[in-house]
């Protein structure tokens, strides 16, 4: 089976079980469990305290256009407390969706009639007191930590449209940044919450057609909007294609830079090379320029069957000079790789270290990658033979301002071939080529999915 990115992303219509995103760990878990007797190899770290969300579509019914992006959203939640772990726990997002097809009674929603309904399957944050279960298009849905879904959110009423699964919670000032985009006008919009969770602004952006943005960067001053050749076509619904996205050669790639705290469409759009990029890494002020780190793809969706789909990934830095209206663009990592992540106390600021799944090998997910963006070199961590390794959520174990940028732990939920069940690994960021600290075994399976965080006691 091949499991590169390349192949997930293919939009196919193929019967359930040559489906490579229905086998091995992409296939969907079918119960809802509590396990409270998890063995664990090694010593957890004092320090986590908390509990480890993670989000990623679960469809009850995958159907033959069945795609890794689609399907109702679960949630898995591991809480350890003072070096002990107390419990594994799943549930699905109680959406609409998962009521009709599961029966579970759905939580109350706020959407408008004309909203496209969301299963809140991409991602989870936690910001002004509440956790936020995120997927790429509707309202996000509120959860607790014990997984128990309270209901749609929309910012008491504030927010008008989508909400992206991936805000940017800066990490000095605690402020929510965010966007929505949509298949319908305006295409997109751009918001701000304090960091106490409260809508202080929003904003719509005029674009000249809908296109699929995954993700944004934010620096302490200015959001960078990604408008690039991956368009939305509702024709392609029609044609049984579960995600109605395709590569347009004639769509202008574009950068747009707009300040933080706009009140109008002040975008400067600047012209970049065509590609595609799911996930920035970070990105920051650099004088007047910014740099951008990005995960990016030379093109994608282009729903060919066969043939050069794309040409993998590789961690690029954009150095964008606004005023210039210029885009240089460097390689720092050409190996495929994907999810990456920083420690959340330098997002929207200057970073040194970036954490990224390695995208290579059998299972697709071989290890995981420390890039020292400073120095220039990158460690590789081995997750074990026949073994893929879950986004590395990084967890800082200190707060003092003074803490080093790679203090902390990396926490990623690993999957295990062998047994067909998986286990959480936790590194010691500092030392990350060694042997993990500890290794949770879950007893059962968490299927490949998007993003998590930790959320501390
Ligand atoms: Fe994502």
């Amino acid at each position: 089976m091949s499991t590169t990115l390349n192949d997930w992303v293919k939009n196919k219509t193929v019967a359930p079980e040559n489906n490579p995103v229905l086998q091995g760990n992409f296939a969907p878990v079918t119960q809802e469990l509590d396990i409270e007797e998890l063995e664990v190899i090694g010593d957890l770290p004092k320090a986590l305290n908390g509990t480890l969300l993670r989000n990623g579509p679960n469809p009850v019914e995958p159907n033959e256009q069945h795609h890794w992006f689609s399907g109702e959203g679960m949630l898995h939640a591991l809480r350890i407390n003072n070096g002990k772990v107390e419990r594994y726990r799943n549930r699905w997002v109680r959406s609409p969706s998962i009521e009709q097809s599961k029966g579970f009674t759905a939580a109350p929603g706020c959407e408008p009639e004309l909203m496209i309904q969301g299963s809140g399957g991409v991602s989870v944050v936690s910001h002004g007191g509440r956790v936020l279960a995120l997927g790429e298009l509707g309202y996000p849905f509120e959860m607790t930590t014990e997984l128990d879904t309270k209901g749609q959110y929309n910012f008491a009423g504030a927010l008008q449209g989508n909400m992206t699964a991936h805000p940017k919670i800066d990490g000095v000032t605690g402020e929510m940044i965010f966007f929505g985009y949509d298949v319908l006008p305006p295409f997109l919009r751009y918001h701000e919450a304090d960091s106490a969770g409260s809508l202080t602004n929003s904003v719509e952006i005029n674009l000249p057609r809908s296109v699929m943005m995954h993700d944004f960067g934010a620096t302490a001053t200015r959001v960078i909007f990604m408008d690039m050749p991956v368009v939305t076509n509702l024709e392609l619904i029609a044609d049984g294609v579960q995600l109605p996205f395709e590569w347009d050669d004639n769509h202008r790639a574009r950068l747009g830079i707009m300040s933080r705290g706009s009140t109008t469409d002040t975008v400067k759009w600047i012209d970049a090379d065509p590609c595609y990029v799911f996930h920035p890494l970070n990105s920051y002020d650099d004088g007047d320029k910014i740099v951008m780190d990005v995960v990016r793809y030379e093109k994608l969706f282009t729903n060919e069957k066969s043939g050069d789909f794309n040409k993998g990934s590789q961690l690029v830095r954009w150095t964008i000079d606004v005023a210039a209206g210029l885009i240089d663009t460097h390689v720092l990592s050409d190996r495929n790789q994907e999810f990456p992540r920083i420690n959340p106390r330098f997002e929207c600021h200057p970073h040194r270290y970036g954490y990224v799944i390695a995208a290579d090998g059998a299972l697709g997910f071989e290890g995981l990658l420390k890039h020292d963006l400073k120095v220039g070199t990158t460690q590789y961590h081995d997750v074990g033979n026949n073994h893929a390794a879950g986004e590395p959520v990084f967890v800082p174990s200190s707060e003092k301002d003074s803490a080093a940028e790679d203090e902390g732990y990396i926490l990623s939920v690993v999957y295990d071939a062998t047994s067909h069940t998986s286990e959480l690994h936790v590194l010691d960021a500092q030392n990350f080529a060694g042997p993990a600290l500890a290794i949770v075994k879950l007893g059962t399976r968490v299927p490949y999915g998007f993003h998590g965080n930790f959320i501390p006691a």
